[in-house]
């Protein structure tokens, strides 16, 4: 079985893991793919702003991006998100699991159902995430001692400038909690493709009008969150998986 990581800011590489990179030909283009060696070589990892974080949220080539996991033949994905806080249950150095997402981004290519010869269809969005995955990401925290948040609401802006306290306090009475600019478009495909798929958040700061400041976390966090949340993904993308409603067959 394969397995991807996707990671976003301040993740561009999987601590103590190897990488050689692949390209994949996809019909939106050629990606580039890291896959392990050794006993991690059915582990694959993507980051979507590029290793040097230069492609904006709005330009990230998410159908490309997704198609190359298919065609590697990835069952499942751990996606990692930075996000802004919106609830207070998860401060800035927080981490919560995904479980609802809000979309408010425009004129994305955020479907391979385009119509014509891709053909129409309505994907269920009702569990977005992978139940499944999921309850293996609280139970592998728990034994790390990791608090992470076990639900949450990601509302997805446009970007790639930030929001204004105006914005948050709507998307507040939304209900979002995590506010980023990746997530939805990311997820809509996945779920397109029919893959296992949990993603997690990780705040970076406190969303605009929250708090007095944004109060960004200093690289050096961003680095330990990072990588406990990576140890966690390879955890939990090769254990054995309870039942879910990702694909139409039980696991
Ligand atoms: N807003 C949108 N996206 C983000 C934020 C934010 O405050 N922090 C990290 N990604």
């Amino acid at each position: 079985m394969k397995a991807a990581i996707l990671g976003g800011t301040g993740v561009y590489s999987i601590e103590g893991i190897e990488t050689v990179q692949q390209l994949v030909e996809t019909d939106y283009g050629m990606v580039s793919v890291m896959r392990g060696t050794g006993e991690w070589e059915n582990l694959y990892f993507i980051s979507r702003h590029g290793t040097d974080h230069s492609v904006p949220p709005h330009k990230v080539n998410y159908r490309a991006n997704i198609q190359a996991l298919m065609k590697l033949g990835i069952e499942r994905v751990f996606a990692i998100y930075a996000v802004g806080s919106i609830s207070k249950t998860i401060p800035p150095g927080g981490v919560g699991l995904l479980t609802q997402f809000i979309d408010v981004t425009q004129g994305r290519s955020n479907t391979f159902f385009d119509g014509g010869a891709s053909g129409l269809k309505h994907t269920p969005m009702d569990e977005p995430y992978c139940r499944a995955m999921g309850e293996k990401i609280l139970s592998a925290a728990k034994k790390k001692g990791i608090t992470i948040g076990k639900s949450g609401t990601y509302i997805c802006t446009n970007g790639p400038r930030f929001e204004t306290p105006a914005e948050i306090k709507m998307y507040k009475i939304w209900g979002a909690d995590y506010v980023g600019m990746t997530a939805a478009t990311e997820t809509a495909l996945i779920r397109e493709a029919g893959l296992h798929f949990a993603a997690v958040a990780y705040s970076i700061n406190w969303a605009a009008g929250i708090e007095e400041d944004l109060a960004f976390i200093s690289n050096q966090d961003m680095e330990q969150i990072k990588n406990s949340l990576t140890e966690i993904a390879l955890e939990v993308l090769f254990a054995p998986l309870g039942l879910c409603k990702c694909k139409d067959e039980q696991e």
